[in-house]
């Protein structure tokens, strides 16, 4: 690991007195800091649920999940931190992680026991405190004591200066999350190579070890639904924030960048920030899928796409997308693009239910689409010739799937199989996203002119429930009509 007691890349401008005077006074005079233990957090008990299922998926294993260290966005300054996902599934730390940390589930005879290594506070006779514009107290703010976050998180904690003694018992029957932190996955490598046979040295272990750990999180338990509502909550305001300075933001030639900084106020007010960069499409930008330079204006007339999520605290995060008519209402060619898609979202939605294929859910929204923009005249052939797979006509106006896991991640459970992703079988607490488009190119010779430079796309958040689904989404207006009202607030 990084030796992180020294300041970075700032030598030549450091003014910090090195006086062994100054040293001694700084030292001097603070005042004791009682610390009041927490009840744990409500998230404790979840996170050791499923710890417990980590560990028996991988008995005799000693498991290392890196937090991750900070990432240098430029010279010495960092880009925002944020835990990896896996150690804050596993953890219950969001957004007050300490950077560095790690969770290791040492084996035992009968499963395995968990201690969390943080850098505990360096105490005032170092000069960390004062001295360390990266991780002193003057600079970052004070770090929690190892006892404040053994009890907050109901878990063991340890100084991170011991976790050198887990690095030095590596062995071939150590795995690591290998994308968290690469100093760590490095040292687990290096010491695997002198212990271990060439097999092990193929990292498999590695690799089973981060698909369970994604495929853990398929099916959410009950702190993570409530996180998911609270977080779709949260989103709504921001969305109503947006529709409240539409005035404001039509006024500025960057409008789409007014959209952003107003989502994102109220991110940082609800939440712990976005939970991916917000796409802020106006006119033709609609069309470019994942558009976040967010430079253009908003022109009255035109529509707007705004797929945006505010992440909570604890890092779960929703992903909407509504799209709207700039002026407060919808053309006619504008509304039956619009309300194409929303048939397209509503008959995917459904069909949700327990025992379904999660690859239904993009056939069925797909079978309007098709639908649609064949009898538009846009396709060569038929919806139904076009739906078969070796067509696929309509998919040049809807490019990208229909739906994806949602949760910790935006786009969740990553490693997952894919036998247990798009071929997967929808259980209760499954939560993913149902966001069909249509999306017609400015320069598209295939479609009318009238319906260049449109964008359409309406992305909801889905939870499985026992007997079918909830959109969890469904209070921020979808309807054509819906919307238009919406926006006469
Ligand atoms: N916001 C990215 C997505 O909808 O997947
Ligand atoms: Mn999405
Ligand atoms: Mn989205």
């Amino acid at each position: 690991m990084a030796d992180k007691t020294a300041p970075r890349a700032t030598s030549n401008r450091s003014t910090t007195p090195v006086s062994e005077t100054f040293a001694q006074y700084i030292s001097s005079q603070w005042a004791d800091r009682p610390d009041a233990l927490p009840t744990p957090r409500d998230h404790a008990a979840f996170a050791a649920e499923r710890r417990a299922k980590v560990s028996a998926m991988h008995p005799g294993k000693r498991l290392i999940l890196p937090a991750g260290a900070a990432k240098v966005r430029s010279n010495d300054t960092d880009y925002a931190y944020r835990a990896h996902s896996a150690f804050s599934h596993l953890t219950g730390w969001g957004s007050d992680s300490v950077p560095g940390s790690v969770l290791v589930l040492e084996p035992t005879a009968d499963g395995h026991v968990a201690t969390l290594y943080f850098r505990e506070p360096a105490g005032r006779d170092s000069d960390e405190f004062y001295a360390n514009p990266e991780i002193g107290e003057f600079w970052i703010g004070a770090r929690p004591s190892l006892a404040h976050v053994a009890a907050d998180l109901g878990l063991a904690t340890a100084g991170l200066a011991d976790f050198s003694a887990v690095l030095d018992a590596v062995d071939a029957d150590t795995l690591v999350v290998r994308d968290a932190d690469r100093d760590i996955t490095d040292q687990v490598d290096g010491r695997r190579l002198l212990t271990a046979d060439s097999e092990s040295l193929e990292n498999d272990g590695d690799t089973e070890l981060a698909r369970d750990l994604s495929e853990l999180r398929l099916v959410k338990d009950a702190f993570e639904i409530a996180e998911m509502r609270a977080a779709v909550d949260a989103t709504r305001l921001g969305f109503d924030d947006v529709i409240g300075d539409l005035a404001e933001i039509t006024a500025h030639s960057r409008g789409e960048r007014l959209v952003e900084g107003t989502f994102n106020r109220r991110a940082r007010a609800e939440g712990n920030t976005v939970g991916y960069d917000t796409i802020a499409a106006s006119g033709p930008h609609a069309c470019i899928l994942h558009w976040t330079r967010n430079d253009g204006p908003v022109v009255p007339g035109d529509l707007i796409l705004i797929d945006a999520g505010i992440e909570l605290d604890s890092y779960y995060t929703a992903d909407i997308t509504r799209t709207l008519p700039v002026n407060g209402a919808f053309t006619e060619v504008q509304r039956r693009v619009y309300e194409a898609v929303r048939e397209a979202a509503d008959a995917a939605f459904a069909i949700v239910k327990p025992g379904i294929k999660f690859r239904e859910i993009h056939a069925a929204a797909m079978k309007v689409i098709a639908a649609k923009t064949a009898e538009w005249g846009f396709l060569p052939v038929s919806a139904e010739e076009s739906l078969e797979p070796d067509q696929q006509y309509h998919r040049r106006y809807m490019v990208h799937g229909t739906s994806h896991h949602l949760g910790i991640d935006v786009h969740d459970c990553a490693a997952a199989r894919r036998e247990l992703y798009l071929e997967g079988v929808l259980e209760p607490g499954m939560v993913f996203t149902i966001e069909p488009g249509l999306y017609f190119q400015p320069d598209d010779l295939s479609v009318p002119e009238e319906y260049r430079g449109i964008g359409v796309r309406i992305e909801d958040n889905i939870l499985v429930t026992e007997s079918g689904a909830e959109n969890l989404s469904a209070g921020i207006p979808r309807t054509a009509d819906e919307v238009e009202a919406w926006l006469a607030l």
